[in-house]
């Protein structure tokens, strides 16, 4: 996967100096390899689309969809087919479809999006988080982590024109620990309750909800160490689920701490280093027979012995029952009865339900860790987290307890898919759309657009070109808008314009120093 990602930067250098080099001789000029070297190389490349006709042969497909592109060639300048010839040839056009396993956002999907995020950032402002945000891209540093997880394995990284090892962010906590770091305890009022929605980039094989980027709601709440933290997260998820119109029939939110694992490995003699990575290998048991894991657990100093009484704890699912093979006065116990009383306060219960299985794929978890999934079974996680206290410190940082959850874009949506709870996104969102009979009323009509812009918070579409009053009617049923209105010679004579009402197909003359009190008239 490095290398695929080295190759890949390697290649897209090269396209871009091709494409540059032609340039420079197109121009016939030496200011040309001057712009080169100053010029972006977004804006060269455009500035060159538009100079010549440039093609881009595409070599192989991936499959899937994406696109593997690797050359770009001036077609004026090194195509010696005759013209004849060149009718012939089949035309090599741009790939349309983006990477594999990434997404295009048209309008209708960017409604959508839109809409999922600000349901995700009502909930996280009525628990009082701040929102925050780091760039994409990140020093490779950050995450290289030797616990064998899966997330540090499909990062997407590659070393950049500065010779620095970077890798897109495959998730938002080592950037938050990396900000909190920067400013300090002292720098920072703790405790902090922030959220975030990162696109989050890991090249995993994809399957139902799971893809090579996502958008991932963080809510994390750092600088204190108890339970009532993990609470007012798991309540804040509920709040989202219920919100969106979700039942706890539908969602369920599995409970854990890496406490219990934590005791089991002490009360047999396994020195704490080597928690964070059995943690990870044990998690992997949902997914591979213990037999394939067996060795990696034996390199670890795990004897089957111990593998056996760590499986044997994870099949219970009832706290006593993890009581009776611990012990009733264990910490993990303690801390799981408390959690549990609490969501009790919070009024849901109906969702949470301990499950000893559930560690999570993460080295750096440390206490109560979950995992949000649907009843039915059918679907990928839907959210997880969980405490990481020891984060900044493996960072160099001062101990600081946290906690918090990622919550994907990509099997919440499937979800509310299936279950019909989507609402629709076809229509715009514009309010009125406004046209001049003719165009000596254009400026009348940009006119009304902009009271009715600035004085009533409407959204406007100006018809931008002399078009026909049935095509008018038209655009404004497709694009959904409420109102059509129509400045005309006859009216404007009044110093009205008419409205209609799309809906009803009611048409009524207004008086254009009224437009304001119309506009407030319809949202009454
Ligand atoms: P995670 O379990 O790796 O945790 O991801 C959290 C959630 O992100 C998943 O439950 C899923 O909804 C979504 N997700 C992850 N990978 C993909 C993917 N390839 N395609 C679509 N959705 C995906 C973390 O990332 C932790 N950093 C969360 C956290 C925040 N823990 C504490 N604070």
């Amino acid at each position: 996967m490095k290398r695929s990602g080295l190759s890949r930067a390697t290649g897209g250098t090269i396209m871009l100096f091709a494409a540059a080099a032609s340039t420079s001789v197109w121009m016939g000029h030496r200011t040309a390899v001057a712009a080169f070297t100053t010029t972006s190389t977004r804006s060269l490349f455009s500035h060159s689309r538009r100079q010549c006709a440039f093609r881009l042969s595409s070599t192989a497909s991936s499959g899937g969809g994406g696109r593997v592109s690797n050359a770009v060639t001036d077609a004026s300048l090194f195509d010696k087919t005759t013209d004849k010839k060149k009718k012939k040839e089949k035309k090599v056009g741009l790939e349309t479809n983006p990477p594999k396993g990434t997404r295009d956002f048209y309008p209708e999907d960017m409604r959508m999006r839109t809409w999922l995020f600000e349901e995700w950032r009502s909930v996280a402002k009525a628990f009082g988080f701040n929102e925050y945000d780091a760039p994409v891209l990140e020093s490779e540093a950050l995450y290289t982590r030797k616990a064998g997880e899966d997330v540090t394995q499909q990062l997407y990284n590659f070393v950049d024109k500065g010779e620095r090892k970077v890798a897109l962010r495959p998730e938002m906590t080592p950037s938050l620990a990396r900000m909190v770091m920067a400013r300090g305890k002292n720098g920072l009022s703790m405790p902090l309750k922030w959220f975030s929605i990162p696109q989050c980039w890991r090249y995993e094989r994809m399957t139902r909800g799971r893809r090579r980027e996502h958008f991932q709601w963080n809510m994390d709440i750092w600088g204190i160490p108890g339970v009532q933290v993990e609470a007012e997260l798991l309540s804040a998820m509920v709040t989202f689920f219920k919100k969106v119109g979700l039942t706890s029939d539908d969602v369920g939110i599995k409970v854990n701490s890496r406490l219990v694992i934590s005791e089991v490995l002490t009360e047999l003699g396994i020195p704490p280093e080597k928690f964070a990575a059995t943690c990870v290998l044990v998690d992997k048991l949902d997914k591979v027979p213990l037999d394939a894991i067996q060795g990696d657990l034996e390199e670890l100093g795990l004897s089957r012995e111990v593998v056996e009484k760590l499986v044997k704890v994870l099949t219970n699912n009832s706290i006593e029952s993890i009581a009776e093979v611990l012990s009733p006065d264990s910490e993990a116990v303690k801390q799981l009865r408390s959690l549990l009383d609490l969501c009790e306060a919070y009024g849901i219960s109906d969702w949470i339900m301990f499950d000893a299985s559930i560690i999570r794929g993460l080295a750096y978890y440390t206490g109560v860790v979950f995992e949000a999934f649907d009843r039915k079974g059918e679907l990928r996680a839907i959210a997880g987290g969980g405490r990481y206290d020891n984060l900044l410190e493996a960072f160099g940082g001062d101990p600081t307890p946290a906690a918090g959850f990622g919550f994907g874009d990509a099997v919440i949506v499937e979800l509310l898919k299936e279950r019909n709870l989507l609402p629709t996104f076809d229509t715009s969102g514009v309010d009125t759309v406004v046209f001049a009979m003719n165009e000596d009323l254009y400026g009348v009509a940009i006119q009304v657009a902009s009271t009715l812009r600035t004085q009533t918070g409407q959204s406007v579409d100006v018809v931008l070109e002399n078009k026909k009053t049935k095509w008018v009617f038209k655009h404004a049923d497709r694009i959904g808008a409420k109102f059509c209105l129509i400045v005309a010679p006859d009216e404007y004579a009044n110093g009205q314009v008419s409205i209609k009402n799309m809906e009803s197909g009611e048409q009524t003359p207004v008086s254009i120093d009224a437009l304001a009190d119309w506009a407030k008239e319809q949202t009454e």
